[in-house]
């Protein structure tokens, strides 16, 4: 459930009517719905309810400060994996205690940084990084609490881009040297290990795989025990996936994950947290955007709008599907017209959609791609010289601009000339 709605004919983000938005920032932008944030927020916190738990966003999935901030007022920790995350972070106002930091490659820089800057626990992918947070730590004299990231070997039948917990992926150690590993971490005096982490992909339809690794991990918690290590927080990471298209609105939600989470691990007495991003940030923001032209084609009619790959890269990527919707809303029984809808980016990859059945539509009309809060403006880059879009954050009746449309000036004047020119 989100809160674009049509209200006389023309799609709101809450109370505010994406047209006026429109008029007065320009296409393409992005909006974000507090009410549907703070909605799926809270479905996760509630759908843990009994369990000592902390829901940790995963900010990867949309870092603007106004929608961290609008999570932390909720009690949301952050799940981080760069130091420019944890700064992120630190200058919404999020508490250390309640930042995790995740990451495959962690650099010596990012480490001293968060040591100094406080943390409630580091995930630790590898031995090495293992050895080099233990130099850290030392140098600043602290112990840094840990979890080792396990890698299951599970299929998590999601898009291989990722998919993260098969043997195959770059992530955490194989459960079958966990006990080996998770010996150094005892025998290094600058760590601290308080339990296990796991994270195995991204956009799950089925729940079945995060039970498979679920119980791998509480298998996991009684061999550790035995050895004589603390195991008392388990870090289930992140990944339930979400309707992007109306066909599919029946996938499972956080109150089944929840209870799944409670019947796999709920008897280990442990703390739980869960990194859940998209679920939280996906459907609450829309990418807006103008038409510029219907071109004819041979086969087909083209759809060109103002927003383009370099915006939201899920399509180009993933070959994902968003929902197309016009912001007028299109009177009852219209036949629908397909297009192909595309952007102005030099690449035939700049496609959002292909022989897709929409409203009848004109030049400068405002069409919504549905579904790209989440990895959508984080995504987004200024190939071909096309400035970063605005951000904006609707609330009730009232909207900000929370990341202004920079200048073509300013984005040009970012380059340096070297002395020779
Ligand atoms: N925790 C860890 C360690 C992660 O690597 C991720 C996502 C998450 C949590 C959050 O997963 P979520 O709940 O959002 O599924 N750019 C891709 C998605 C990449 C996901 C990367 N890791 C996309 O647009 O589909």
């Amino acid at each position: 459930m989100d809160h674009f709605i049509y209200r006389k004919g023309v799609l709101h983000a809450e109370g505010v009517s994406i047209a006026k938005i429109a008029a007065q920032v320009g296409t393409p932008f992005y909006v974000y719905s507090t009410a549907t944030l703070e909605r799926h927020f809270r479905l996760f916190d509630e759908a843990l309810g009994g369990l000592d738990h902390l829901v940790c966003y995963a900010m990867k999935a949309a870092s603007n400060q106004a929608i961290i901030k609008t999570l932390a007022a909720l009690g949301a920790g952050m799940d981080v994996v760069s130091g420019g995350e944890y700064i992120r972070a630190i200058t919404a106002g999020v508490p250390p205690e309640r930042i995790v930091f995740s990451g495959v490659g962690k650099t010596r820089a990012e480490m001293e940084m968060i040591v100094s800057g406080g943390v409630r626990q580091v995930n630790v992918e590898s031995e090495p990084e293992m050895e080099l947070l233990n130099t850290v730590a030392l140098k600043f004299g602290v112990q840094v609490p840990i979890t080792v990231r396990i890698n299951p070997d599970v299929d998590a039948k999601t898009h291989a881009k990722i998919a993260t917990g098969r043997s195959e992926n770059k992530f955490g150690i194989p459960i079958s040297r966990a006990k080996e590993v998770y010996g150094l971490a005892a025998s290094l005096n600058g760590l601290k290990v308080v339990g296990i982490d796991v994270h195995i992909g991204s956009q799950l339809t089925d729940l079945e795989p995060f039970a498979q690794a679920y119980r791998k991990i509480a298998d996991l918690t009684h061999i550790l025990r035995q050895d004589g290590h603390e195991i008392n927080r388990l870090d289930l990471g992140g990944g339930l996936g979400i309707p992007y298209s109306r066909s599919n609105e029946t996938l499972p939600l956080p109150k089944d994950y929840g209870d799944l989470i409670k019947r796999e691990v709920g008897h280990l007495g442990c703390e739980v947290e869960i990194e859940p991003g998209r679920l939280i940030v996906g459907n609450a923001g829309l990418l807006v955007s103008s038409v510029i032209y219907i071109k004819e084609g041979e086969g087909q009619k083209f759809l060109i709008v103002d927003a383009a790959m370099n915006d939201l890269i899920r399509p180009a990527m993933y070959e994902a599907h968003h929902e197309i919707v016009p912001v007028n809303e299109p009177p009852v029984g219209q036949e629908p017209h397909t297009y192909d809808v595309v952007g102005p980016v030099c690449e035939s990859g700049d496609t959002f959609a292909k022989q897709r059945d929409l409203a009848e539509l004109y030049d400068g009309d405002l069409v919504a791609f549905r579904s790209a809060g989440a990895y959508g403006a984080v995504m987004a880059s200024e190939y071909n010289s096309r400035p970063l879009i605005p951000e904006v954050l609707v609330k009730e009746d009232e909207f900000a601009v929370i990341r202004p449309r920079p200048t073509l000036e300013e984005m040009i004047n970012r380059d340096n000339l070297p002395v020779w020119l």
